[in-house]
């Protein structure tokens, strides 16, 4: 496991209702580590949970990281930790920034789709096509106008070069929801398309983007699927050589975890990665948000948090 970046809140602002967003220097002043658009650091929260956000922030600002934090009413812990937890001057420390919702730069055009705080990525995405001076649309889906955060500064984004931004609001009288399958459709031959959102959301880009799936990309911030939960097979760890029966009712994690091996997790959800793990032998069932279908078709690798075995015996690179 890489070390820790240390890091202290120098701001903390609400920009929306449940919205905070936060402005993380490195303890020392020092530069941070560079990212790209689509980036997210993993947060070790003050109660010892582990969260991903992303960062909204343009890409080569290394004098600080920002983030958006939505104070979800299922919070399992993160998201109200970060709400009543910290403040200006706590803290904290984050993994070093991992992509796995990366830009597709060289595209003609993009075309940015956000639900609520699912904006954060895309917002560093417009601000890196800016740089580019590459075309784009943002399509912002919230409620109301209360629970929209950087509508100024996403207008001033678009203004810039005059690229389409656009509000649409679902829960005020004359509500303008977007229709993502009509959105889809008039699109040009060369758009890239990028969704972050809800899964709903999510599920419905991905059903309009069925025809076009090399040039459609998402990002989970919720589980995808449920977890595998259904037990009565065996793992092989090849490096520590132990052999593990998981029962029903256990992940794999949970079973290396109580072994004593040390995995690195995070969501626990299959959406942020930290605990991808080689297959060396067997067939994964995948229930994770991260792999294209085709990775997981390749079964070179799992998220042992939320995926589980087809066959009686995986043999893992753990
Ligand atoms: S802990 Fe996040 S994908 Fe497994």
């Amino acid at each position: 496991m890489t070390s820790s970046i240390p890091l202290r809140i120098k701001r903390i602002e609400t920009v929306a209702l449940d919205v905070k967003f936060l402005t993380l220097h490195h303890r020392d002043d020092a530069p941070l580590p560079d990212w790209q658009a689509g980036a997210h650091i993993e947060l070790e929260l003050p109660n010892g949970l582990v969260r991903s956000y992303s960062l909204l922030n343009r890409p080569g600002e290394t004098g600080h990281y920002q983030i958006a934090v939505h104070k979800s009413p299922t919070s399992a812990g993160g998201s109200r930790c970060v709400h009543e937890a910290l403040s200006e001057g706590s803290e904290l420390s984050a993994q070093a920034p991992r992509n796995h919702f990366p830009l597709h730069e060289e595209a003609g055009h993009s075309c940015l789709i956000a639900g609520g705080i699912g904006i954060t990525p895309l917002m560093a995405m417009a601000q890196r096509l800016n740089q580019l001076g590459r075309r784009w649309e943002l399509h912002y889906c919230v409620r109301t106008p209360e629970h929209a955060a950087f509508v100024r500064e996403l207008q001033t984004l678009a203004d810039e070069h005059g690229n389409h931004f656009v509000c649409h609001f679902d829960q005020v009288s004359d509500a303008n929801p977007l229709d993502i399958a009509a959105t889809v459709r008039t699109g040009n031959a060369d758009t890239h398309w990028y969704c972050c959102g809800p899964t709903g959301m999510l599920e419905a880009f991905e059903q309009a983007t069925k025809h076009c799936r090399d040039r459609a990309h998402v990002e989970y911030f919720g589980a995808k699927q449920e977890a595998a939960l259904e037990g009565g097979y065996t793992i092989e760890l090849a490096r520590s050589g132990k052999t593990l029966h998981v029962p029903p009712g256990r992940s794999i994690l949970d079973v290396v975890l109580a072994a004593g091996i040390n995995v690195k997790t995070s969501c626990r959800e299959g959406i942020c990665g930290s605990c991808e793990t080689g297959i060396i032998e067997g067939e994964a069932d995948h229930r994770d948000a991260l792999l294209t279908p085709e990775e997981q078709a390749e079964n070179t690798t799992m998220m042992i948090c939320c995926s589980g075995a087809k066959s009686g015996k995986l043999v893992l690179d753990l």
